[in-house]
């Protein structure tokens, strides 16, 4: 479980060396997710329409390391924008990956640039 979990670690925008390209826009469902693969990770891409918005985070959840994330359901509490664990409704920011359930859970988050009509996103390598 840990091995699956070292592969995710959250890339700051101005840390991103490699831009991948993930899709077309129109790929993306609005205010759901998709899920790309880079590497050997599982990527969940949320096209956050309701706030005009993008996200990206690991799609495996901490919880039971199950690769669900990109299937949850996206809402903001607070107006911090978040995806709910479609299984057991962890909740997690999607800015910070911290967990808004206070559990000791987290994920990691990685940033997103659309280019005219493309998605982009940022890795470390
Ligand atoms: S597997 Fe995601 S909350 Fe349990």
């Amino acid at each position: 479980m840990e091995e699956i979990l070292n592969q995710y670690e959250t890339v700051h925008p101005s840390d991103a060396k490699i831009w991948f390209k993930a899709g077309n826009v129109s790929d993306f469902p609005t205010n759901r997710g998709g899920c790309i693969k880079y590497k050997n990770k599982q990527i969940a891409v949320f096209n956050f329409a309701r706030r005009n918005e993008w996200y990206a985070c690991q799609n495996a959840c901490p919880h039971k390391m199950e690769m669900v994330l990109s299937r949850g359901m996206t809402g903001s509490t607070e107006d911090i924008p978040k995806i709910a664990c479609p299984l057991h409704k962890k909740t997690f920011s999607l800015v910070d990956g911290s967990n808004l359930n206070g559990d000791d859970l987290k994920i990691a988050t990685y940033p997103v640039k659309i280019v005219e009509d493309e998605v982009f996103v940022g890795f470390l390598d």
